[in-house]
């Protein structure tokens, strides 16, 4: 007998198990639109012109060795992440940062942290929310309860900002952690808005509830990585500069480095005290768990933040990425009017970011990935980034036919 017998199966992902499912349709009309990679407007997987040019630069450079990175990171990299994060915040407050294995490493390590220290009785994820969060925390510390706090309403595609706030208000007690995305909200595409944000901020404050700021697509939502991080430099800076809060950074989608695993964990602390504990036990954790963060991925993204023409490249590329997807979210709108598609369909245009909830049943996905070969999440997550000038027409008939079809 195998003493892996009695292993209970896990749910598989749905996201993986989209794309395995994809891979094995033979139907040349098929369109992949789950995962969350971003794609040209031929479909492919898109290499940043900045990035190119980082890695060029990177493997002509005789000195380029694999040596191990020091505990804390990259030093570089953590230099310009601290940089695009906090801009001028940065000097007012105390930051621990440290490189992590991508934004899914570093929310890993702060709930890693925050179970081991803070010893929350809540976790408040939002409804719905990016399908890792939960099992991230499950996988953690499963003690810790999980609570969806309102954020998407269903029946009008809007933010429910007033059940969100009450409820945390009603609901949550000192030393519970709230999970915000930061821009760009993965499933919904919905973000809330500066003045949204001032009461989120206040309602954390005011309840002792200690905020994770989750910033995985900085520069995705308007193309400005200033603008998107606008949340973050807010908290770091109400109350003249005296919340504590962490943010956990991932440089897959805005640098399209999804396979490099680059990431940066922030912990913004009150007292020099404070930050030194906090560092100690990253890195007590860190070499328990990986040791080191990868090299590659992380001297490309300090490479062309640190270089004022690859920095500028950047910026283009991240408007060339919004662009692309914003012009997809305006075709496939036009398309569904064209066709008086029955449904609401104003929020893709005012959505941000690669996703958008299309609010398609189960048995409306099965049809459309079934007959159609149109591949969306059971959550009815549409991801932008598989649309195409080729395929748009091709989907938006699809979708009209199966939301008439079922009428
Ligand atoms: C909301 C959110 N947080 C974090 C991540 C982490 O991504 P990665 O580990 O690829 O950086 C993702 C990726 O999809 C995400 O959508």
């Amino acid at each position: 007998m195998s003493l892996f017998e009695h292993i209970l199966e896990g749910v598989p992902d749905s996201i993986f198990a989209m794309m395995e499912a994809f891979a094995a349709d033979t139907n040349d009309k098929k369109v992949n639109l789950s995962p969350g990679i971003y794609r040209d407007d031929n479909a492919k997987t898109w290499v940043l012109p900045s990035v190119q040019k980082a890695r060029e630069i990177l493997v002509a450079d005789q000195n380029l060795n694999h040596d191990i990175s020091p505990q804390m990171g990259n030093p570089d990299l953590v230099s310009v992440a601290r940089q695009i994060t906090f801009k001028d915040t940065l000097s007012s407050r105390i930051i621990t940062s440290m490189q992590t294995i991508s934004g899914t490493g570093a929310n890993h390590f702060i709930a890693r942290l925050l179970s081991d220290t803070l010893q929350p009785k809540t976790v408040w994820l939002s409804n719905p929310t990016w399908e890792n969060h939960p099992k991230i925390w499950t996988h953690v510390n499963s003690a810790i309860e999980q609570h969806l706090y309102p954020y998407y309403d269903y029946r009008t595609s809007t933010l429910d900002i007033e059940g969100m706030i009450s409820t945390l208000k009603e609901r949550a007690s000192r030393g519970d952690v709230i999970i915000l995305q930061v821009c760009a909200h993965n499933p919904t595409g919905l973000d809330p808005s500066m003045e949204d944000w001032e009461t989120i901020a206040e309602v954390c404050e005011e309840k002792g509830i200690f905020p994770v700021l989750d910033s995985a697509y900085q520069g995705f939502a308007t193309g400005d990585a200033d603008n998107d991080a606008w949340a973050i430099r807010h908290f770091a800076a109400r109350s003249r500069g005296t919340m504590e809060f962490a943010v956990t950074q991932s440089f897959s989608k805005n640098f399209g480095l999804y396979g490099e695993r680059v990431g940066v964990l922030h912990i913004v602390t009150r007292t020099r005290g404070s930050a030194a504990k906090a560092e100690s036990a990253l890195k007590t954790l860190s070499r328990a768990e990986i040791t080191s963060a990868p090299a590659f991925g992380a001297k490309v993204v300090a490479t062309i933040l640190q270089d004022q023409v690859l920095r500028e490249q950047w910026q283009e590329d991240l408007k060339t990425m919004s662009g692309r997807l914003r012009h997809m979210r305006k075709r496939l709108y036009d398309e569904l009017i064209k066709r008086n598609t029955p449904g609401n369909w104003a929020h893709l245009l005012t959505d941000i970011g690669m996703f958008s909830y299309m609010r398609l049943s189960e048995d409306q996905l099965a049809i459309l990935r079934n007959t159609f070969h149109v591949y969306l999440l059971p959550s009815s997550r549409l991801s932008w980034t598989g649309l195409t000038s080729r395929n748009v027409e091709y989907v938006a008939e699809s979708i009209h036919k199966v939301v008439t079809l079922s009428m």
